[in-house]
């Protein structure tokens, strides 16, 4: 459904009942619509954020997994297969078949996906494990470069740099063969990520990052404030948050995410699992869910796993279903708690995309780049291209550009025909998409983008009417 905000009252109403008769007069059922709040992902959309999952491709053949996974998440991330060893396991040779098959479920379920991960001193393969200096230094960004731009256009956000920090209390750098290649590393890996993708989110990713006061924590905020100030693409912090009694989910939980978040970045817990059980393994994921419904700039929560038996830590049980796909009291606390809301109004930063010029990149489907043309006032131009398409549905990007007035708020109106149950950076009403309260701001010649999942054919690529 089009996502709804908690307490927006009778607009949003309204906007709930022109969506759904646009789907009921363009004949279309909303694929995997639940009645709002009973799923994770119905719960958490109630406050503009994504409840998601790590999937495993070979699961997807098991029906009770792949039927769970796709009622409750809208928001998939490859649990193995879009890796380093996993995407290029002979130099210069890729392959994304599993990985692909992850995203292809997801998008054709009108899922969004997290891409994880670029670079990582962990699962690398082997020729890569061998090599150092410059050599590796290029092999790392050209496999950056190579699998952002396959995926371009279809994630939401890169984990563009995983677990780059050491464990304790030195607070320095992990030692890898990436990091040897010098500390410049990771923002150049960011650079590249960010020309591959320009409508991808960029993360830094890492565990063992969720108490603030840990010298690790404090760390990745030094390097993230660091880069905020010189200008190095990043848009996001990961926080992986596996606990258990060793490392439990610490009180200042809140403090961490709302401390990277008051750096100008969004946060996103990546890969949640707590292990335990009953209601000791229920408050704590209830700790965990509150915390980051109070903090505006937590955009979404993905938990490492469908069912206890899927998970890395299975004799942990730290998931919300148990081995035969039961609802866990952990499940029920989290639902209820997505329900319950928080504290923070969502605010999440657009898609980061500020390129100067308005010719929106042609993505995977080699559809003819349409050339935006200024609307007669000059207040703005809107480029609709589409990113991938299947039998029955299709993704598409609509680039805005400002005139050179600028913006404070824009209107696009989609090609006619056009339905959709899943709309981000936007907000669908009766056929025309208007800003999200976070990217209605777009200074002269500067462009800021939307996406969609199409239901049916796609339609033309090509100029819309912007206002
Ligand atoms: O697929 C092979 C199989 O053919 C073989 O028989 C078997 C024998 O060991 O291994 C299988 O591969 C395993 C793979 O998971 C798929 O199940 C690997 O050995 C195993 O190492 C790998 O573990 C993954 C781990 O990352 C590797 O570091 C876990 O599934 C995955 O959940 C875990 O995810 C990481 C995140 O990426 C980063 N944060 C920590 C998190 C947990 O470790």
């Amino acid at each position: 459904m089009t996502k709804l905000r908690r307490g927006s009252g009778r607009g949003a109403r309204a906007a709930a009942a022109v969506a759904v008769l646009t789907l009921v007069v363009t004949g279309v059922a909303a694929g995997s619509a639940q009645a709002a709040g009973s799923t994770l992902q119905a719960a958490a959309a109630e406050s503009g954020r994504y409840f998601g999952t790590a999937i495993a491709a070979q699961r997807l053949n098991d029906s009770t997994y792949s039927t769970i996974a796709n009622r409750e998440f809208n928001m998939i991330t490859a649990e193995n297969e879009m890796k380093m060893d996993a995407t290029e396991p002979s130099q210069n040779q890729f392959n994304y078949t599993n990985g692909d098959r992850i995203l292809n479920w997801a998008l054709q379920n009108g899922k969004q996906v997290r891409g994880h991960a670029l670079a990582w001193h962990s699962q690398q393969p082997g020729w890569m494990q061998n090599m150092s200096g410059t050599a590796l230094r290029n092999a790392m960004l050209n496999h950056v470069t190579q699998v952002a731009t396959h995926y371009k256009g279809k994630i939401y956000a890169w984990d563009v740099v995983n677990e780059a920090f050491a464990d304790g209390s030195s607070g320095a750098r992990r030692d890898s063969n990436l990091q040897r290649t010098g500390n410049d590393w990771i923002e150049a890996a960011f650079r590249a990520a960010r020309a591959a993708d320009p409508g991808a989110k960029l993360c830094y990713n890492d565990y063992n990052t969720d108490d603030w006061t840990h010298a690790k924590t404090q760390a990745v905020y030094t390097m993230v404030r660091d880069f905020k100030a010189r200008g190095v693409p990043i848009d996001c912090v990961g926080f992986q948050s596996h606990f258990n009694p060793q490392s439990p989910v610490p009180n200042n939980y809140q403090t961490t995410l709302s401390s990277f978040a008051a750096l100008g970045v969004d946060v996103q817990i990546t890969e949640l699992d707590i292990e335990g059980s009953g209601s000791a393994q229920a408050e704590n994921y209830r700790k965990v869910v509150q915390a980051c419904l109070n903090v505006s700039r937590c955009t979404g929560i993905t938990v490492w796993g469908v069912r206890d038996t899927d998970s890395w830590r299975a004799s942990g049980t730290p998931l919300l279903f148990d081995g035969s796909g039961n609802k866990k009291a952990a499940y029920t606390t989290t639902l209820n708690t997505l329900n319950a809301g928080g504290t923070g109004t969502p605010t999440p930063t657009p898609t980061p995309t500020t390129t100067p010029t308005p010719t929106p990149t042609p993505t995977v489907t080699p559809t003819p780049t349409p050339t935006p043309t200024q609307n007669p006032g000059g207040a703005c131009s809107a480029a609709l291209t589409i990113a991938n398409s299947w039998g029955g549905g299709y993704q598409a990007t609509v680039t805005v550009t400002a005139g050179s007035a600028g913006l404070t708020g824009w209107r696009v109106t989609l090609p006619s025909g056009v339905s959709s149950n899943n709309v981000w950076n936007g907000v669908l009403s009766g056929g025309v998409v208007s800003n999200a309260p976070y990217n209605g701001t777009v200074a002269a010649g500067q462009s800021t983008t939307f996406g969609f999942i199409g239901n049916g054919n796609a339609p033309a690529a090509g100029a819309l009417s912007c206002a």
